[in-house]
């Protein structure tokens, strides 16, 4: 696969949809190299006339499965999931995520935690040496507590303040309707930190993705590489 012309994110898609089996439940992250991943799962699915089901992480990718004829369940009908594929914005060797960068962490983390094999599909600017280099960690937060967690966690050497939305006129609302603190952290390790966010009240969720997942297939202009757990 040593074509220029290929995007890197397509072809971890398509490996990724490659891995799955038929019969099997997959969750479908969200995200531009999710729905690579979602169109190739379904074409792969229509060609081998597989029996697939899947679970979206987001209205988004819910949507796009439909579209693309894929059997979707709802995550209440689950009690288990074969597989979890979804990008991320930050991965490191150890195979630690940054995610959360768009507005639907929450079902992300939920699916990744439920799923036998959770498979993450970067391209080579995700690559970090340490989470949380290129971005702030984000900090799902309920409405009426943001003030108590952003004082807590600068208490732990934390800076950060609410997410603005992109018109910039009023706060990020999740798609669980929360509210997200974007913060940086020094001085704490990756471990200690999401042992902070985990267990801090009033975090609904967090976006370090900690010893979850089963292996990273990074897209480069040379091929996949495949990082396993
Ligand atoms: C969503 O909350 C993030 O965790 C995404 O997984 C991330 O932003 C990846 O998006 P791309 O695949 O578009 O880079």
């Amino acid at each position: 696969t040593n074509n220029p012309a290929v995007n890197p994110k397509q072809q971890v898609a398509e490996q990724a949809a490659n891995m799955v089996e038929n019969g099997m439940i997959v969750g479908l992250g969200t995200g531009s190299t999710a729905n690579l991943f979602i169109d190739a799962l379904a074409q792969r699915s229509r060609q081998e006339e597989l029996q697939l089901r899947v679970v979206a992480s987001s209205v988004i990718s819910h949507n796009r499965a439909i579209k693309a004829g894929l059997s979707v369940l709802s995550i209440n009908q689950l009690s288990g999931l074969d597989m979890y594929v979804d990008g991320a914005d930050e991965v490191s060797d150890d195979l630690s995520l940054l995610k959360g960068r768009g507005q639907d962490l929450v079902k992300e983390k939920l699916l990744a935690r439920h799923a036998d094999q959770f498979v993450v599909l970067v391209d080579e600017s995700k690559q970090v040496r340490q989470i949380g280099e290129k971005h702030p960690i984000p900090v799902e937060v309920a409405p009426d507590c943001w003030q108590l967690v952003q004082a807590a966690l600068q208490q732990q050497g934390g800076q950060g303040s609410l997410r603005p939305n992109a018109a910039g006129d009023n706060v990020f609302y999740s798609a669980d309707g929360n509210l997200v603190l974007d913060m940086t952290f020094t001085d704490i390790t990756l471990k200690n930190l999401n042992q902070l966010l985990s267990t801090l009240p009033g975090v609904v969720e967090h976006g370090i993705f900690y010893l979850l997942a089963s292996e990273v297939l990074i897209g480069k202009a040379q091929g996949v590489i495949r990082l396993t757990a």
